[in-house]
């Protein structure tokens, strides 16, 4: 019912009124969250009647904020730091998506069922295709880390048909794990992460950066020796505060097209309120609305 109620409030909503539909963030800490500014601009621009809010939840109290998700009928969630593995249990069910990666960063209350996905990952190759290369069933993929974040993209990477895909990580089992778990998926294989990556740079024609190499404190840091890098490659960090990372600004320097991480977040976003709403995300907008507060930090 909730959702069928979010899709047929298509009136401009005069304001919050007790037909106003509910959809939230839930992590902790989440007071610096993008995510409100972003929903609550698409939400108003598609003139549906809802709200998007954010509640600081516990880790104790996860399950319990899940009940009260049921009980209010809350439309949709979104879940991040610390809660998206521990979520899982207190769904009726997860999607692909999320079981392969083993974690959900977005609920849907389907008539009082609530589902599980993740699209994280799937957000990153979504704002890879719009912003960089729209097809990659040609494309030869080298992703740097074998992490949370890696497992995602390489999950969604290999759906969307890349010719291959190595995987390079500095603990070179964890990359073996990795490419093992998603063998099914398509041509992938784990190789060492070193000053350069063990495969030559004329096997790869996008890079994908994961590691928290770079990250704050210390964001001057590369992950590998940049000029392994070729001109015709495209660089994309999934890091997007700074918008340029030390990797982008040296990728760019020789050469490279270069892809931020602020695409994933917009689009994590986009087919999280598209599987709330049924209705195209306004990709382009919410894009605006985050980017603006980056340029006044
Ligand atoms: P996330 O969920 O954000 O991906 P994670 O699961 O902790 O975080 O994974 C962190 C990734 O960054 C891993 O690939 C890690 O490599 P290891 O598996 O070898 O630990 C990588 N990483 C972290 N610090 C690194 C460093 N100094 N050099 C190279 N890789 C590093």
């Amino acid at each position: 019912m909730v959702r069928n109620d979010v899709a047929g409030a298509m009136r401009p909503p005069a304001g919050i009124d007790s037909s106003t539909a509910v959809f939230a963030v839930i992590g902790d800490p989440i007071k610096h969250s993008k995510s409100p500014l972003m929903h609550n601009a698409a939400l108003r621009e598609l003139g549906l009647n809802a709200v998007y809010t954010a509640f600081r939840v516990a880790p104790e109290q996860l399950g319990q904020a899940v009940q009260g998700m049921r009980a209010l009928g809350i439309g949709g969630m979104n879940v991040t730091i610390p809660h998206k593995e521990a979520v899982m249990a207190h769904l009726d069910e997860v999607d692909e998506s999320a079981s392969v990666i083993g974690a959900v960063n977005t609920i849907v209350n389907r008539n009082g069922r609530l589902i599980g996905y993740n699209t994280d990952g799937l957000g990153f190759v979504r704002s890879l295709q719009e912003e960089m290369i729209s097809d990659l069933r040609q494309s030869r993929i080298l992703l740097i880390g074998a992490g949370g974040a890696a497992r995602g993209i390489a999950y969604a990477l290999l759906k969307a048909g890349c010719r291959r895909l190595h995987i390079a990580n500095r603990t070179l089992a964890r990359a073996e794990a990795l490419a093992r778990d998603l063998s099914a998926f398509g041509t992938v294989a784990a190789v060492q992460l070193g000053e350069r990556p063990a495969i030559g740079a004329h096997e790869a024609d996008i890079v994908i950066h994961t590691t928290s190499v770079g990250m704050h404190p210390d964001v001057e840091a590369v992950p590998f020796d940049p000029d392994w890098l070729r001109p015709d490659m495209i660089v994309s960090d999934i890091v997007y505060n700074p918008l340029e990372t030390a990797l982008l600004r040296e990728a760019g320097k020789r050469g490279c097209r270069t892809h931020s991480g602020l695409g994933m977040f917009v689009y994590q976003g986009a087919i999280a309120l598209e599987l709330w709403t049924g209705a195209a995300a306004p990709a382009a907008l919410m894009r605006e609305q985050v980017w603006n507060t980056l340029s006044h930090e």
